[in-house]
């Protein structure tokens, strides 16, 4: 068997590859299973120089739950999977038969994980913050112009050579310049979204989280001296404590916030009926926060209201009738798909694995960007049960 090393990989080596899998560094004395061929390089590397065998699922599908079971077999020391695939306590625990110490989910998100099957088995779960909020923050707000100024329905009516020429009612949509922006979870990628529609579109902003967002406010302040020295009308910036106030005034709604069970449905027919007639409600976040057959049934009842969603209720399916409305905008989940964020995700990832297999104490800091250089911190970038299962952090 040909031994694929660091040198190979460099040399553009892909590994020994047996029907779907392709292994990197046979002899490595561990075991990495990787579900999904990940973009970029730097992230193999990463696994080899740990000298861990990686075996890579080449297949552009998801793997269904015997399959992961089955190339986890019996030796593996940690694996890096996808948000699709559900990472429960059967996942887990042949994981951990395996001999696993570690698996990082390739997402942020990872509702897709039982985080306390794998606290029981002393597994670390990762995942890769910091490295996707700006570019699904664009996504968001790429969305809302679309939804808001009806971009895709005008591109199909082009494409179809109906245009005929300039006409003051052709697909009529609704500005954003000094509207009111609601973000419901104002975490990361809530407060760069904040950020683009406050500075791009100067929209007041009404934010909905448990906790105050000192950083976002002192935003909007400083901005808003900007502003005044422009002679501009300032902005507001308001934290509310309940979401039907936030649905009530925003001209623009968008979903930040994780799934789970408090989250779960959050927009349900009662709360869209709250909602301004021609408002835009935009979930870049998780499918389930969205009650999607009363959406359906909310947009077929409003043609002014709009939506843009990247992530649906029972993904990769969408809910009947969804894609036939022409006030819906509707992407497979991409809001995180900009080249350099899904290559530094992987980089995250691996490091991930090789931090806990190698005992590094976990990182603490918001700052990811440490990660991507070769002249990295020894620490293990995320850990969301780190706390959970003792482990050591940076700041101890
Ligand atoms: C995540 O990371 O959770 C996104 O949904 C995909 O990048």
């Amino acid at each position: 068997m040909r031994c694929v090393g660091v040198e190979q990989l460099a040399a553009g080596g892909t590994g020994v590859t047996a029907g779907e899998w392709t292994t990197l560094h046979p002899d490595g004395a561990l075991r990495v299973l990787v579900t999904r061929q990940l973009p970029g390089f730097a992230w193999k590397k990463i696994l080899v120089e740990a000298n861990a065998r990686v075996d890579i699922f080449r297949g552009d599908r998801i793997l269904a739950p015997e399959e992961i079971e089955a190339a986890l077999g019996t030796q593996c020391d940690g694996c890096i999977g996808q948000l699709s695939e559900v990472w429960d306590k059967r996942l887990l625990g042949a994981l951990k038969a395996a001999g696993g110490i570690v698996y990082s989910n390739y997402a942020v998100g990872y509702d897709n994980v039982d985080i306390a099957s794998a606290t029981n088995y002393q597994i670390a779960v990762g995942n890769t913050p910091g490295v996707l909020t700006e570019t699904t923050a664009e996504m968001a707000a790429a969305l809302t112009l679309a939804a808001a100024r009806r971009i895709v329905e005008s591109d199909a009516f082009m494409r179809k050579g109906l245009f005929q020429g300039w006409s003051p009612g052709l697909f009529l949509g609704e500005h954003l310049w000094r509207k009111t922006v609601g973000i419901i979870g104002a975490g990361r990628i809530g407060t760069a979204y904040g950020r683009i529609m406050v500075e791009g579109f100067k929209m007041h902003l009404l934010y909905y989280d448990p906790v105050e967002n000192p950083f976002l406010e002192a935003y909007v302040r400083a901005y808003n001296a900007f502003l005044s020295a422009q002679g501009q009308e300032p902005l507001s910036c308001r934290r509310v404590d309940d979401i039907e106030l936030l649905l009530k005034e925003a001209d623009v709604v968008s979903l930040h916030c994780v799934l789970d069970r408090t989250t779960y449905h959050m927009i349900d027919a009662p709360r869209l009926s709250l909602m301004k007639q021609g408002a835009i409600l935009i979930n870049t976040s998780r499918g389930p926060l969205i009650d999607e057959a009363a959406l359906v049934a909310h947009c077929r009842r409003h043609p002014t209201f709009k939506v843009g969603l990247d992530v649906y209720e029972h993904e990769p399916f969408t809910s009947p009738g969804l894609v036939d409305l022409p006030n819906v905008v509707v992407l497979p989940h991409i809001g995180s798909a900009s080249r350099w964020t899904r290559e530094a995700m992987a980089i995250i990832a691996a490091r991930n694995v090789v931090g806990i297999l190698k005992g590094y104490p976990v990182w603490c800091q918001p700052d990811m960007s440490v990660f991507l250089s070769d002249a990295c911190p020894k620490a293990t970038p995320s850990v969301v049960n780190a706390r959970a299962l003792g482990l050591r952090l940076c700041s101890e």
